[in-house]
């Protein structure tokens, strides 16, 4: 069994256990074209190995920050031509500002406390430009809740075996274990572990940690609808306000 940091065990078998993200990309280029159509550049907080960055296509500047490096080097060998970073969402300073700023497939859950939130949304407002689109998503609590509930999943990719098991018994967190049974070949498997915690943050709370620097355009569930504290995904699109103007005397 590894011991080495967060998503550095999972990042070889990362790609092939979700898949193409085909459906965050087209909801995150709707979002896009429909609040910042001029957008020319997005920067990816928590860029994993860069599918949702590279299926933006080649019409932006693409950016993006992990705390992995074995997630990030996949993510520069798909994308040569992007500016990657090796860091923390919570605590990092580019120089350079976007038009959109995205932090999608729960990675602000991966943060676990609200001053951690606060901060990723300072991070955001500090790299946006004056009226840029900050789109985020999110399980909710009662998505934890009920993944808290379930039996473990088990899934075969590639010859190899992954099983997750979600703990919420110590609400707001949830304990994601996963374990990766490599197949080495000849019935031999080398064994990876991850413990992942992610923190439920009721939707009132990401609400009022948003509204200093963004106002809220639009939150919805997977189907459009509005996302309540039930729905299994929070969708988050918000504006930067303008940076407020000293006055001169
Ligand atoms: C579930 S993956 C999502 C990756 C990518 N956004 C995607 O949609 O495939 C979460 C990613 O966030 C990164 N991450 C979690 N917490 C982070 C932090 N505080 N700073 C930087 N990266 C972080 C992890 O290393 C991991 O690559």
């Amino acid at each position: 069994m590894t011991d080495i940091p967060a998503y550095d065990a999972f990042a070889p078998f990362y790609d092939a256990v979700n898949g193409e993200p085909v459906e965050r990309i087209r909801q995150i280029l709707a979002l896009i074209t429909h609040y910042r159509p001029d957008a020319t550049s997005v920067l990816e907080l928590g860029c994993g190995t860069g599918a949702v960055l590279a299926g933006l296509g080649s019409g932006f500047r693409l950016a993006g920050i992990d705390q992995s490096a074995g997630m990030l080097a996949v993510a520069e060998r798909r994308l040569p031509g992007a500016s990657l970073h090796l860091g923390d969402i919570t605590n990092f300073a580019l120089a350079e500002t976007f038009d959109v700023v995205i932090c999608v497939f729960d990675t602000l859950n991966h943060v676990i406390t609200l001053d951690g939130w606060r901060a990723v949304f300072a991070r955001a407002a500090q790299h946006l430009v004056d009226g840029g689109l900050l789109v985020f998503d999110c399980n909710t609590v009662g998505r934890l809740e009920e993944l808290g509930s379930m039996a473990p999943w088990v899934h075969d990719f590639d010859g190899h075996t992954l099983i997750m098991s979600v703990n919420f018994d110590q609400p707001p967190l949830a304990f994601f274990d996963l374990r990766i049974f490599e197949s080495l070949g000849g019935g031999t498997f080398r064994e990876h572990q991850e413990v992942i915690v992610e923190q439920a943050v009721e939707l009132l709370t990401v609400r009022e940690l948003l509204d200093s620097d963004f106002e809220l355009l639009e939150l919805c569930d997977d189907d459009g609808q509005r996302a309540t504290d039930t729905s299994a995904r929070a969708i988050v699109s918000a504006r930067r306000r303008p940076r407020s103007v000293v006055e001169k005397p």
